[in-house]
């Protein structure tokens, strides 16, 4: 476990303060701040390298109203509009309210702690437009470097703040006692061990791994919501599953994202016979969508993303000029071959607006959560926003003294009731919560044998629970996870460890898909293809 700052923490019975699970934006952010701020006992825990997260391929950027020009027409309203349209009905408006109102508060922390976003030659913050977004208010960092560039930012305070950063420690799962998260089990190199802390915040991102099609790096196995989910603690939404409507259609995985703020700039879909069919500028569950249909109308693989007309492309998307040009295009030259593929994941761990969840000493934020400001379709360059105004919350209400959840955002949907406006929610029919880990070293199974089950299993969910879906094609994907899980076996490895991970996270995705008979934001049933008023509700998956 190389670069800890203080692996004896690992083995040591003092609790840390706070015990952050995983690198991206949500977590590092609560870590600056419980420790820089607060003084804190801090540990960062992570199965890479710190650098290593979902939020250092962000492209696009942060959506926040920062008011720096006075002639804007933009507000937090307006803002607060677009992320609540885009939710297809299912959105939390205090969430998105305490999103738009504080997130130009945390971008402006960032640039504090040394991010540098592009400004123009004024040197005023360039602001780009976006999919599902009425006005350009996307800040972003070297073009489509933007999470690379908050990365930097947060890994460099976080190195020089955390009173322990694990990493190539693998988190398994929750220790919980006395009805109180006090910490977790962890595979590192040094075999398993405890790690206690009077509070644990889960920031592991998302699940993308989920799908043979993806935008979403390696790590992103659902980490998290999989351990939740074997405590018992209430997860929701997790039917939406967010698909890009433009990865580079290619063999490789991940798929290279072409940034929504191209689609901002003018590039333009085509179909095979080169013609328009959607606007490109709708939320990206609606372009996907159109993009599918297109696709299974004229039996292609893929669509044409035209950025033949864009200005100094090069300029503005060097990074972007840089990875197409590796993959063997000619930017901005040709057309690039693009179609959906898996990106986000809308729902997960059920908070409150502060990021406590159902289990009191346990808080999530970002991805892996469901704070209720994405209902069932995240607005473009919402999540790294997200992440770090829920991260700092969560730091907040730890100081605070706050002890389990409140009946406030999306956990109204698992304490309170429907009567207050908010969304309400319903037991997902029949669940029931993943059994343990069976935990087995060494591998039962060698890690060649685990990837080739993952790369069926992935196969089988892209065909079973993409874009479109329906009960059979579910019912199919629900036998094959079965099958894989029993495949499977006991695990041994940190391989067998995040595919079991991703069997438990696809069968709740399946029986809430299932159970979801409407076709709503990015969950698309082509037996239900309506939406259905009296769908207006919150599956939460609890023991
Ligand atoms: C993009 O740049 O298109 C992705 C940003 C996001 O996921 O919001």
């Amino acid at each position: 476990m190389p670069s800890s700052a203080n692996s004896a923490d690992l083995h040591s019975g003092e609790p840390l303060d706070l015990l952050v699970l995983g690198s991206g934006v949500a977590g590092l952010s609560a870590a600056v701040r419980a420790a820089r701020r607060h003084g804190l006992r801090v540990g960062v825990l992570t199965k890479g390298e710190l650098e290593q997260s979902t939020t250092r391929w962000a492209q696009g950027g942060v959506a926040a109203v920062l008011h720096a020009d006075p002639d804007s027409p933009d507000s937090t309203d307006l803002h607060l509009l677009d992320t609540l349209t885009a939710g297809a009905g299912l959105c939390d408006e205090d969430a998105v309210r305490v999103l738009v109102d504080e997130g130009p508060s945390r971008v402006n922390g960032l640039i504090a702690l040394g991010a540098t976003f592009d400004r123009d030659g004024e040197g005023k913050l360039e602001l780009a437009r976006e999919g599902g977004h009425t006005l350009p208010r996307i800040v972003h960092a070297g073009g489509t470097d933007t999470g690379a560039e908050i990365e930097r930012a947060l890994v460099d305070a976080v190195r020089a703040t955390a009173a322990a950063i694990f990493e190539h420690a693998f988190a398994t799962d929750l220790l919980v006692e006395a009805g109180r998260c006090r910490g977790v089990r962890a595979v590192t190199t040094d075999g398993v061990v405890d790690v206690a802390a009077r509070n644990v915040l889960l920031a592991t991102g998302g699940a993308g791994q989920l799908y043979s099609v993806t935008t979403n790096p390696v790590e992103a196995t659902g980490d998290g919501v999989a351990m939740a989910l074997r405590a018992g603690v209430a997860c929701a939404d997790v039917e939406f599953v967010q698909f890009h409507p433009t990865a580079v259609h290619r063999a490789t995985m991940p798929r290279l994202l072409l940034s929504e703020a191209l689609r901002g700039h003018g590039a333009k879909l085509r179909d095979a016979r080169g013609e328009r069919f959607v606007d490109e500028l709708l939320p990206r569950d609606q372009v996907s969508r159109a993009i599918t249909r297109r696709m299974l109308d004229d039996g292609t693989e893929h669509v044409w993303l035209d950025i033949t007309e864009l200005e100094a492309f090069d300029q503005r998307f060097p990074t972007l000029t840089r990875e197409l040009r590796a993959a063997g295009f000619d930017p901005p030259a040709e057309w690039v071959p693009v179609a959906p593929a898996a990106h986000y994941f809308c729902g997960g761990v059920v908070t409150d607006l502060d990021g406590a969840t159902s289990l009191p000493g346990l808080w999530a934020a970002g991805e892996v959560a469901c704070s209720g400001v994405h209902g069932a379709n995240r607005l473009a360059s919402n999540s790294l926003l997200e992440g770090m105004v829920f991260g700092w919350r969560v730091v907040e209400a730890i100081e605070a003294g706050q002890e389990g959840p409140s009946t406030t955002g999306a956990m109204r949907a698992v304490l309170g009731t429907a009567a207050d406006g908010a969304i309400g929610g319903r037991p997902l029919p029949g669940w029931t919560s993943p059994g343990a880990l069976a935990w087995t070293p060494p591998a039962a199974m060698a890690d060649a044998g685990v990837a080739d089950l993952l790369a069926r299993f992935q196969h089988g969910m892209t065909a079973g629970a993409g874009v479109l879906r329906s009960a059979d094609s579910l019912d199919e994907a629900a036998v094959l996870v079965d099958k894989v899980r029993g495949e499977l076996g006991p695990v041994g490895s940190v391989a067998g460890v995040q595919l079991a991970n991703l069997l438990d996270v696809a069968t709740a995705v399946l029986a809430a898909a299932r159970a979801r008979e409407e076709s709503r934001g990015a969950h698309t049933r082509s037996d239900h293809p309506d939406r259905r008023d009296e769908f207006c509700f919150r599956l939460v998956l609890s023991r």
